[in-house]
């Protein structure tokens, strides 16, 4: 089976998987959570290479206070607590997005996790934190000072290959502001899984879905 050598997810239905259950939208962020570290291992079983999770967005900072610093609570905890078995297990780790915008005691634990998992090369894991397509491009334009082929090195995906697959749970259709210059070319499946439900087996769906479907980047077959 042809596996993506990269695969991005909107990680999007925690609010709403809480609702149905009458439980807080927090409840829902936390149950993602664990979503998300299974993924990771179901990604490292499948022989994903890279894995780019949408975590939160540069609009997400528009939410309630409460709700925003619940979510960066979490991120600490995550720090914290799985930083060390994703190490262990080969991972790299890096951030995507506006990182002058979260505090500085995340900051710094972002920066040492960076550090500490540089040479891991089993699977790379990039987190969107902070994160908006269109203020990367413009930051990388700026950067770049209209040297074109300057430009992708000022992407925070600098080194890292364009998504073969971009999943989003939840039912929505759209990209909110997701990897907008790097999925010109890439395959979009859509489930109305909610995050925290999401599983391995669904995980394989999409892959099987993918390695079905004939890419063609604008060319033709004879
Ligand atoms: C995704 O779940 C997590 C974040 C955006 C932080 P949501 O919080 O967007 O959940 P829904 O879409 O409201 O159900
Ligand atoms: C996208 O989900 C962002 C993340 C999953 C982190 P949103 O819930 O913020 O997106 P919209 O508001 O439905 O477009
Ligand atoms: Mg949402």
């Amino acid at each position: 089976m042809k596996t993506p050598q990269h695969i991005a997810i909107i990680m999007d239905g925690n609010g709403r998987w809480a609702k149905a259950k009458g439980l807080p939208r927090t409840a829902g962020h936390k149950a993602g959570a664990d979503t998300t570290k299974e993924i990771i291992t179901a990604a490292k079983k499948q022989g994903v290479k890279y894995l780019t999770l949408y975590a939160f967005s540069s609009e997400n900072w528009l939410r309630p206070e409460k709700e925003v610093s619940f979510l960066m609570d979490l991120l600490r905890l995550q720090l914290k607590t799985q930083v060390k078995e994703l190490h262990k297990n080969g991972v790299r780790l890096r951030i995507i997005g506006d990182r002058e915008k979260l505090n500085k005691d995340i900051r710094d634990d972002i920066e040492k996790a960076e550090k500490l998992t540089a040479e891991n090369d089993e699977l790379c894991v990039q987190v969107g934190l902070s994160y908006g397509g269109r203020q990367e491009i413009l930051h990388a334009v700026e950067k770049s000072k209209g040297d074109t082929t300057q430009f992708e090195k000022y992407l925070y995906t600098r080194e890292i290959p364009d998504p073969d697959l971009l999943i989003r749970t939840g039912g929505e259709k759209r990209i909110s502001n997701f990897l907008l210059w790097q999925i010109a070319y890439t395959e979009l499946y859509f489930t109305d899984k909610l995050w925290p439900e999401f599983d391995e087996a669904d995980f394989e769906t999409a892959i099987k879905d993918f390695s079905i479907r004939e890419r063609r980047f604008g060319g033709a077959k004879e």
